[in-house]
């Protein structure tokens, strides 16, 4: 397959029509997955949780966690997907009958309710910022968003999460534009646009990688970044970083599941997961270089947290020629990118009701946005009137971060290694990830079977035990 197969840029009219089909076909699979996999976890989660942990050594074992972990339990459920041709809780039915597998997809409809919690919020704060910047576009110097002074962006931030009514509001636009797209079930169409508009992404993140690292004081960040200072590890911040190789590539909770069933039988799978897994961490490691040496730069914090991405990209664009229309577009880009992630998430209840309980779309995609809208003002109000409300020491935001993250999503990916390793016979396992003997990937497969089989469950139990401090 030559490079041009996966190059967006050649997704054009040009091609003959009958290669085209195949194509299409097989780039649509890889931007629909990537779609789903690119997101806020990139440009606002990877970038904060680095600065919160150290840099470039959470970044080493991020990476690990990804190769180990993420990556198999991603070709697993594109694997049992295409086998089992259903949701997650169907295909896990199918595949199973009469056993209790199917909570494994039970699991994913209560991760994604929890992950859909602060994400819906974040995507908000992203709408805003929008708004925001649009109206620093015309006024000028003066405007809110038009400077690379550490206490005027933080303030713009602070201003904004710590409003109730506004954060709320924001929440349900958010919910709102996600449940009409899925009611309209456009949902191809915002995939075509996605697809069209990722690459744009891309290219802005170089953009603003360029003017970050020409920053005088840029290098600082850059150390940050690459040099890695393994004192700041602990198993809390390796649980951390496994947990984000789930949510990054959307897997442990059914996504990935529901995405496989749509595969083509010839489709070779772990070839489109690894160029999926590759591409999103590019996407991530460009968004580090876009925000770390500006951070250092402009003296700001890279310990900041979730408001990392809201603070210091807009004092990269201010100190940039025509920086506050960039803002903008920038804005826009990312949420064009949290839409695609949030439709695959919003998904995975809807079908389940639609398909298990027989709801009709309708009602089924009504009742999960009323229910994400009560469940997720939890934590749009966890920097204000609930500020002080803390379960388990954490604000409600924090905790379904964690809980989906740190509990559900490593728990679902443990049982999803056990299904594809252990359940599945050596025979059944190269028949599906070989498209019947039709690939000569038989090494692959043997050492993959060995990685889900042993490797990964273990790995993420370990990790699960001691990051959760139960482990003595
Ligand atoms: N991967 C997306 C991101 O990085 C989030 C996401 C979408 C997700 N679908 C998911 C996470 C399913 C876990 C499971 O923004």
């Amino acid at each position: 397959m030559s490079s041009r197969d996966i190059s967006p840029a050649s997704d054009g009219e040009s091609a003959a029509p009958q290669a085209r089909d195949i194509f299409t076909t097989r780039l649509g699979v890889i931007a629909a997955t990537l779609g789903s996999a690119v997101g806020l976890g990139n440009i606002w989660k990877f970038p904060s949780m680095t600065g919160q942990n150290g840099g470039a050594a959470f970044v080493l074992v991020y990476v690990l966690a990804t190769l180990l972990v993420g990556l198999p339990v991603m070709i697993s459920e594109h694997a049992i997907g295409r086998r089992g041709r259903a949701d997650a809780i169907g295909s896990l039915r199918k595949l199973a009958p009469n056993t209790s597998w199917w909570l494994v997809g039970a699991i994913g409809v209560l991760a994604a309710f929890s992950i859909m919690a602060f994400y819906t919020e974040v995507a908000g704060w992203v709408f805003a910022y929008i708004a925001t910047a649009i109206g620093s576009m015309f006024q000028g110097a003066s405007g809110a968003l038009a400077s690379t002074d550490p206490t005027t962006t933080t303030a713009v931030f602070t201003k904004l999460v710590t409003n109730p009514w506004l954060s709320l509001m924001l929440q349900w636009v958010v919910l709102a534009w996600v449940g009409a797209i899925i009611l309209a079930g456009v949902s191809k169409g915002i995939e075509r646009m996605t697809k069209r508009l990722l690459p744009l992404l891309f290219v802005l993140l170089v953009v603003v990688g360029i003017r970050s690292l020409t920053l005088p004081g840029s290098g600082e960040g850059l150390r940050f970044l690459f040099r890695p200072d393994f004192s700041a590890i602990t198993p809390a911040v390796v649980l951390a970083a496994v947990g984000l190789s789930f949510f990054k590539l959307s897997v442990g909770m059914g996504t990935m599941i529901t995405y496989g069933s749509y595969f083509r039988e010839d489709q070779n799978i772990p070839a489109t997961a690894t160029r999926v897994m590759l591409a999103d961490l590019l996407v991530s490691m460009l968004a580090g270089i876009a925000i770390f040496p500006a951070v250092f730069a402009f003296g700001f914090e890279p310990t900041a947290g979730p408001s990392l991405l809201f603070i210091t990209i807009p004092a990269v664009f201010a100190s940039m020629p025509g920086g506050s229309f960039f803002l903008v577009l920038f804005f826009v880009l990312a949420a064009i990118a949290a839409t695609g992630a949030m439709l695959s998430l919003a998904e995975v209840p809807v079908a389940y009701l639609n398909e298990q309980l027989g709801w009709s779309r309708k009602k089924a995609t009504l009742a999960t946005m009323v229910l994400l809208a009560l469940v997720g003002s939890t934590a749009a109000l966890s920097n204000s009137v609930l500020a002080d409300f803390k379960p388990f020491g954490k604000t409600m935001f924090d905790l379904f971060d964690f809980g989906s993250s740190n509990v559900m999503l490593p728990i679902g990916g443990i049982f999803i290694c056990l299904f594809v390793g252990w359940r599945w016979s050596y025979p059944e396992l190269k028949k599906v990830l070989s498209n019947d003997g039709a690939l000569r990937n038989e090494r692959f497969i043997a050492a993959f079977r060995g990685v889900v089989k042993f490797v990964s469950p273990v790995a993420v139990l370990v990790v699960l035990l001691s990051g959760l401090g139960l482990l003595g």
